[in-house]
């Protein structure tokens, strides 16, 4: 346990679920004890999230997550395990034990002090003489020197060891270096410096934290950009670019873009809320991030085809969060960096309060990707059109864009408005008919639907019990004949089983909290599921030796089975029977 048992206990106890959870989502109590709302993992018109008080669980029967209060932290804001500790305890007031004796939040901390060291580094270059190339480079592309400071753009000089020479000097090991990315090993064993003459963009987590680095190289030349790998601190897909700085904005939306040069353009020219994916596509994770800041994005990607395709997959994964998306035309000019450049602030104000709303982007995609003069064409771009329009919530958008579809396709306006009316009834029968299974999933008992999966359902269900009775019960743990974890016939059963019983036996308490750290997510939301079960604990030992012959004889049935299979096998072959 990274964390002193009894800090992490005082720390569940000062954050109470139901508060905790509040701040995210409306609960209202619906039933019994428990409190339902919308889960705030996926999306549902239906409220399947419950938390309940008197565990301090929370637990969804709609997408199956679930855990205790850290792990709903560690869900919602994206957090590690050791990240969300220091966010519950800075929230509850709580100060953090001195001595953690945790080796990885060390670790993560002294990489942080390391990129820290080296952003700086890069950002002094600019000011000595080797730094006036990219100065040069800077004044060229129209970046000023306030935009430098503010992003913290800097310059990692064209030479093998000059970055590593400065850490060194500082106290930081070649092999600190090496684990954020700063180094790479050559062939000889030694190292050298992992960028090099490039104009250096800090990557900084909302924090504040510099977490890595993007380089661009000076002018054209392969590649582009170099990124820091993955390391202990920087995860690609959970951060972006600049939202450190566009989280403060005030303007109420969040501009998506693509390009480091772009973004800090867009804060130079006073668009501050611009922020752009590290190098690759827009993730769930990402949209998520952003979903925490503001309701309303605007794409702003390049105009190439690239871009137009990149813009239609992140419109779909920020719809899913109830995000209102606009997509930006930038017409005459490859990006938003150039078209700054070419037609002012101003115009690309008017952009952003003109901008397209979705529905006109998509139509506008689709109508680009067919020649209508083609009668092949058309019937396939009518197709595609007529599918948009059967998918527009209002009737009133409905009959507009079917007109619009129909002028463009050059045929009578009731053909596609028939067509998409026909569509629209298959499509609403289809969702009817997806929401009535979902909806009988979330009555069924919880778990009731999973254990459906397990290889042995029989065994499973008591595997199932067992874990619960332990957790309720941890005297039961006493027990000398409870069986290895081996004999379970579920592994991720087992492997829960084997973390409480280890717990248990050397003294330590077990709670969602305590177990945090050694069950993986999907382990934790099974773990809560199955606490929601009853369990009489008034005949508690009885239910245990139950559960305990139960698993052990279909251990013992399912090896004799094998056994069998295995002796039919042998005879058949001696036979030879055809199998
Ligand atoms: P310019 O406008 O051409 O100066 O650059 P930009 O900063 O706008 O970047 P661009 O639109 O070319 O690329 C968008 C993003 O893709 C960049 O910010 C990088 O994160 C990523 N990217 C571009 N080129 C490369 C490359 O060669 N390698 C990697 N790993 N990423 C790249
Ligand atoms: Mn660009």
């Amino acid at each position: 346990m990274a964390f002193p048992e009894n800090f992490i206990n005082e720390l569940t106890e000062r954050n109470d679920i139901v508060e905790v959870v509040s701040s995210y989502v409306r609960l209202s109590k619906k039933s019994g004890s428990n409190l339902f709302g919308l889960c705030p993992f996926h999306s549902e018109k239906t409220p399947s999230f419950s938390v309940s008080p008197d565990k301090q669980i929370y637990h969804c029967f709609g997408c199956g997550k679930g855990g205790g209060v850290i792990n709903f932290i560690m869900e919602i804001e994206n957090l590690s395990f050791p990240e969300a500790v220091e966010f519950l305890a800075k929230r509850a007031g709580l100060p953090l034990p001195e001595e953690t004796n945790d080796r990885e939040s060390r670790r993560r901390a002294r990489m942080l002090e390391l990129n820290r060291a080296a952003a700086r580094f890069f950002y002094e270059q600019l000011s000595t003489p080797a730094g006036q190339a990219a100065c040069d480079y800077m004044r060229k592309r129209q970046l000023s020197p306030s935009t430098a400071r503010s992003f913290g753009i800097g310059f990692a000089p064209d030479t093998w060891s000059s970055l590593t020479e400065a850490m060194k000097a500082k106290g930081f090991t070649e092999k600190e270096l090496a684990e954020a990315g700063l180094v790479r090993r050559g062939k000889s064993g030694g190292v050298y410096d992992t960028f090099r003459n490039r104009l250096m963009f800090p990557v900084i987590d909302v924090r504040g934290n510099v977490i890595g680095f993007s380089g661009r190289i000076l002018g054209d030349g392969e590649p582009k950009y170099m990124n820091s790998p993955e390391t202990l601190v920087f995860n690609k897909s959970r951060n972006l670019f600049a939202l450190n700085l566009a989280k403060k904005s005030k303007c109420g939306y969040i501009i998506l873009s693509e390009g480091n040069i772009d973004v800090a353009s867009l804060h130079q020219a006073g668009f501050n809320s611009a922020v752009a994916s590290l190098g690759t596509s827009l993730t769930p994770e990402q949209a998520r991030l952003i979903s925490r800041y503001t309701d309303q994005v605007i794409i702003a990607y390049d105009n190439d085809g690239a871009g137009i395709k990149a813009a239609q997959r992140a419109i779909g994964i920020l719809e899913k969060l109830d995000l209102k998306v606009k997509v930006l035309r930038l017409e005459g000019a490859k990006d938003p960096d150039e078209f700054i450049k070419l037609k002012g602030p101003e115009a690309f104000r008017k952009l952003l309060e003109g901008s397209e709303d979705q529905i006109d982007y998509r139509l506008r995609a689709v109508t680009e990707k067919y020649d209508l003069s083609s009668d092949e064409d058309k019937v396939a771009f009518l197709k595609e059109a007529t599918d948009l329009v059967a998918r527009l919530p209002g009737a009133v958008e409905r009959q507009v864009y079917a007109m619009r579809v129909a002028s463009m396709a050059g045929v009578p306006e009731n053909v596609v408005a028939e067509e998409a009316q026909r569509r629209r009834k298959r499509l609403l029968s289809s969702a009817r008919k997806s929401q009535e299974r979902e909806q009988s999933r979330v009555d069924r008992p919880p778990g009731g639907q999973r254990s459906l999966r397990y290889s042995d359902p029989a065994s499973a269900a008591a595997e199932e019990g067992l874990i619960r009775l332990l957790y309720l019960e941890p005297a039961l743990a006493k027990e000398p004949s409870l069986p290895p974890p081996e004999l379970f016939s579920q592994e991720n059963l087992g492997h829960i089983y084997r973390c409480i019983l280890e717990k248990l036996r050397r003294g330590d308490s077990v709670s969602t909290a305590t177990l945090g750290q050694d069950l993986s997510g999907e382990e934790m939301s099974l773990l809560v599921s199955l606490l929601q079960k009853p369990e009489l604990l008034s005949r508690s030992r009885q239910s245990m030796l139950d559960y305990i012959s139960k698993i052990k004889e279909r251990r013992e049935e399912s090896s004799q089975s094998s056994d069998l299979r295995a002796l039919a096998n042998k005879y058949r072959e001696k036979k030879g029977y055809e199998g």
